[in-house]
């Protein structure tokens, strides 16, 4: 069982920004996700939050949740919380950063992740089927 956590502001999807993050909404990508998992004979549930320490509540109880592991996409957190970082280095659990977008292509502030270095693997520009890669990594680990 695969966890989808989506960070801050990730739940305007479809009508924030779309020429840089798409029409597609939140829903639509929870429910590709759920296909893909199947696909590969796994299950994900996903998460959305605004809220910083309700994704750190989410990493704390994920294995013992039953997950195997974990797909992020950290949005504005991931350029700015070491407590996020530390999260991920504390669990157990491979994760893999994923953005929707190409945060290398945009305003020099997005270059840095925090997380990058603790996780699995980091997928940047792929749109939602980085979440699809990120996906099938976990669920064939
Ligand atoms: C994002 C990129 C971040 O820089 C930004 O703050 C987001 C979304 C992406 O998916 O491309 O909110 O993580």
């Amino acid at each position: 069982m695969i966890l989808i956590i989506n960070g801050p502001n990730l739940n305007l999807l479809g009508k924030r920004e779309p020429d840089i993050y798409g029409h597609e909404s939140l829903k639509d990508l929870e429910n590709l996700c759920q296909n893909w998992a199947k696909e590969y004979n796994n299950k994900a549930i996903s998460k959305q939050s605004n809220h910083e320490g309700e994704i750190l509540d989410w990493l704390h109880t994920a294995e013992s949740e039953g997950f195997s592991g974990i797909v992020i996409n950290p949005a504005a957190y991931g350029h700015s919380s070491i407590a996020l970082r530390d999260a991920i280095a504390g669990i157990n659990l491979p994760v893999i950063e994923v953005h929707i977008s190409n945060i290398h292509a945009r305003e020099e502030f997005r270059w840095h992740s925090y997380i990058s270095a603790v996780c699995m693997a980091t997928i940047a520009g792929l749109g939602f089927l980085g979440y699809k890669a990120a996906i099938e990594k976990l669920a064939n680990n």
